[in-house]
């Protein structure tokens, strides 16, 4: 019999913290990553859960969670341990049947909670879950530098930030054809947060939470860690075009909307509106 370790999808998060911490998006405890069990995987891991930790309120109704088994990084715990350690850096939760409470079922065995990200985790997946029918599994939280540092070079709204950042990478707009997201200054792991990146998670997969860092989701793991890659990537490139300068020379409007159409994407044109 494997235990929860060995399963293939806790496998995976395990590897993707990793590969998060290698990338330098992750000093001390900063970032969280949640993902959202299938019915098989739930059930593979179930004879070695249990059931004796106590009920904690999520301090939102998130009725479309209900019973939903959830692997999530602990709070305060350093992504550079997870790899070595997994069972004192990461845990698996359960969704009581209202979707009010939470309980932790596996992990975090020296003790700890969930991330202190978790009503927005859980209100993001929340959304996601309604509007992807069901296939988007992942989300993920944290510090990339460049993307942070051009929080504080310009301006902080969604069409500033999706047109600088598909500029620099052609593929970019085609990786994220609906834009970014770009939420103000605020207090981290408050519902206030978790209801703006939810506003903002209804039309997009990536959310800059300004002076801090990225909120990235996707049907898998994958896809949302290429995601916030790519993004971050865009940012440096920015940033050094920045640093030596500015631009002399760049891709126009009608080049980046040229993409939709070969490559079957529906890039949203409204970002070029003033
Ligand atoms: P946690 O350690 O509670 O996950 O917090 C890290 C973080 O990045 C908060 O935004
Ligand atoms: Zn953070």
């Amino acid at each position: 019999m494997n235990g929860v370790l060995d399963q293939k999808i806790v496998k995976y998060f395990i590897d993707t913290c990793h590969q998060s911490w290698l990338k330098g998006w992750n000093e001390r405890n900063g970032g969280n990553m949640s993902y959202r069990m299938k019915p098989e995987e739930a059930e593979a891991v179930k004879p070695f859960l249990s059931e004796d930790g106590v009920w904690r309120p999520i301090t939102l109704t998130l009725p479309n969670l209900s019973n939903e088994y959830f692997i999530v990084t602990g709070s305060g715990k350093y992504y550079k341990n997870v790899l070595r350690e997994p069972e004192n850096n990461i845990c698996i939760i359960r969704v009581d049947e209202k979707g009010e409470n939470y309980k932790i079922v596996w992990g975090l065995a020296e003790g700890g909670v969930p991330t202190s990200e978790l009503p927005t985790h859980l209100l993001n997946h929340s959304i996601k879950k309604e509007k992807t029918d069901g296939a988007y599994r992942v989300i993920m939280h944290a510090h990339p530098a460049n993307t942070v540092a051009l929080t504080f070079l310009l301006s902080l709204d969604d069409k500033t930030f999706t047109k600088a950042i598909w500029e620099m990478i052609t593929e970019c707009p085609i990786v994220f054809p609906a834009g970014i997201g770009v939420v103000p200054w605020m207090v981290c792991g408050s519902a206030d947060i978790a209801v703006a990146t939810g506003e903002k998670i209804k039309k997009y997969d990536a959310v800059v939470w300004s002076h801090h860092g990225i909120f990235c989701c996707g049907p898998d793991f994958d896809t949302a860690f290429g995601l916030m890659d790519t993004i971050e990537k865009a940012a440096e490139i920015l940033i050094k075009v920045m640093s030596c300068g500015g631009k002399r020379q760049s891709i126009s409007k009608e080049q980046i909307l040229a993409l939709s159409e070969p490559y079957h994407v529906d890039i949203d044109a409204a970002m070029f509106d003033d």
